[in-house]
C-alpha cells in the first residue's frame, strides 16, 4: 500500500475479530484506532488542522495551540509540522517519556508548567496557554473539547465499520472530550437507529455524574470537567471502572487477544467481552481500541510501578454492579441512561 505522505495514513485502521472466550456469544470486532500513525486522535487532528485551514482561522505558517499531554498532543505534532505549522503543545510533569520523545524528535515545542494552579494541573496549563496565545495573536487553539471537528472525525471511522460489517448492533467506546463515541455514533445511527451505544469511564470521572476524584491513574479516559463535545443524548449505557479493574482488563488483552494497548482499550475490551456473553448470537459489537500501550511500559506494565501505587492482584471479576444513574461508584458498575428521556419530558 502506497501513500504520498504520513497524514494520508490516517484511518483506514484495522478490524479485529476477538477470539474472546467459550461463554462468549456475540461477536466483537476490534477497531485498532492504535494502528493509526500514533493513535486514534492522529483523526481528530488531521480533520480539525485541514478545516481550520480552508476556514482561514489557521493562516499559513500560523502557529497551533493545544494543552495535551497524551495522543491528541502527538495527531497535532504530526499532522501540525508536517504542514508547516510550528507546534506548542502544554502539558504539565505527569507526561510520560515515550510521549515527549515523539512530541519533541517531530519539533514540536512542549511547554511543561512545573506546578499547579488554583484549578490543579489543568488549570495552570491553561493559564499558561493562554499567555502564550497572548505572545502570538495569529495562533490557532485547537480546544479539542468543544471543536465539532473533534466528533466529525469520526464519521469516516463510522463508514468504515459499516463497509466491514454491514450493520453494526453495539458500539462500545471509551469517554474523555467525547468526540470518538459521539462522532461514530452519531453516523452509525444514521445506518442503524438501534444501534446501541456504550459510554465506558472511569470511576471518580465527572463526565457521567460521578464525584470527582483527583489522582486517577487510567490515561485517556475519564474528566474533572464534562466537555462539551460529549453528547450524553446518544448514549444508552455507561460503565465505571476503578484503576485495578481498567489495568488488569488491559494485560488480559495482551495476554488473550496479543493487542498491546492503553488503559482506554483495557476497559473496553472488558465491557465488549462481557457484553457478547449477555447478548444474541450474531450480534455484532465494535470496540474501539484507542492507543498502543507503549507509553504505558513504565505504569500499567511495570510491576513496580503497579506494586507502589497498590494494585496487586490483576484478576477481573466478571460481575459488573447494575445501579442507578445517580449511584455514586467505586469498581465496576454500570447503569442505564435511556430514562433521561422521560426525565426530560
Ligand atoms: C488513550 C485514550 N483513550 C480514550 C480517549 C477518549 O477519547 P475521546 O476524547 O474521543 O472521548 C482518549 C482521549 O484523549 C485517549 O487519549
Amino acid at each position: 500500500m502506497m501513500y504520498q505522505n504520513i497524514i494520508d495514513t490516517i484511518g483506514n485502521t484495522p478490524l479485529v475479530k476477538l477470539q474472546l472466550d467459550k461463554y462468549s456469544i456475540g461477536e466483537v470486532y476490534a477497531k485498532l484506532e492504535l494502528q493509526n500513525p500514533f493513535g486514534m486522535k492522529d483523526r481528530v487532528a488531521k480533520n480539525a488542522i485541514l478545516t481550520a485551514k480552508e476556514s482561514g482561522e489557521l493562516k499559513e505558517g500560523s502557529a497551533i495551540f493545544e494543552s495535551s499531554s497524551g495522543t491528541m498532543a502527538c495527531g497535532i505534532a504530526l499532522v501540525g509540522t508536517s504542514l508547516g505549522h510550528p507546534v506548542h503543545i502544554v502539558t504539565d510533569p505527569r507526561v510520560d517519556t515515550v510521549t515527549m520523545a515523539k512530541l519533541q524528535s517531530l519539533g514540536c515545542n512542549v511547554h511543561v508548567v512545573d506546578k499547579m494552579g488554583v484549578q490543579g494541573w489543568q488549570g495552570a496549563r491553561l493559564d499558561l496557554l493562554h499567555s502564550l496565545l497572548e505572545q502570538h495573536p495569529k495562533g490557532y487553539w485547537l480546544r479539542q473539547y468543544e471543536n465539532p471537528s473533534n466528533p466529525q472525525a469520526y464519521t469516516e471511522l463510522a463508514r468504515e465499520l459499516v463497509k466491514d460489517l454491514g450493520q453494526v448492533d453495539i458500539l462500545i467506546a471509551a469517554v474523555g472530550s467525547g468526540g470518538s463515541i459521539s462522532g461514530t455514533a452519531r453516523e452509525l445511527k444514521k445506518y442503524n437507529p438501534n444501534c446501541k451505544i456504550i459510554g465506558v469511564d472511569a470511576t471518580g470521572s465527572v463526565i457521567f455524574g460521578q464525584p470527582d476524584r483527583p489522582g486517577r491513574l487510567q490515561g485517556g479516559i475519564g474528566n474533572s470537567l464534562i466537555a462539551k463535545n460529549v453528547d450524553h443524548f446518544l448514549i444508552d449505557e455507561v460503565h465505571w471502572l476503578n484503576d485495578h479493574e481498567a489495568f488488569a482488563a488491559t494485560i488480559e488483552l495482551a495476554r488473550n487477544e496479543k493487542i498491546f494497548a492503553g488503559n482506554s482499550s483495557g476497559s473496553v475490551y472488558a465491557v465488549a467481552r462481557w457484553m457478547s456473553r449477555n447478548v444474541a448470537s450474531n450480534t455484532k459489537i465494535v470496540a474501539i481500541f484507542p492507543d498502543r500501550g507503549d507509553r504505558y511500559a513504565d505504569t500499567i506494565y511495570s510491576n513496580d510501578y503497579r506494586q507502589s501505587k497498590g494494585i496487586n492482584h490483576l484478576e477481573l471479576c466478571y460481575n459488573p454492579k447494575e445501579v442507578p444513574k445517580n449511584a455514586v461508584v467505586h469498581s465496576w458498575s454500570y447503569a442505564s441512561f435511556l430514562e433521561r428521556f422521560t426525565n426530560a419530558k
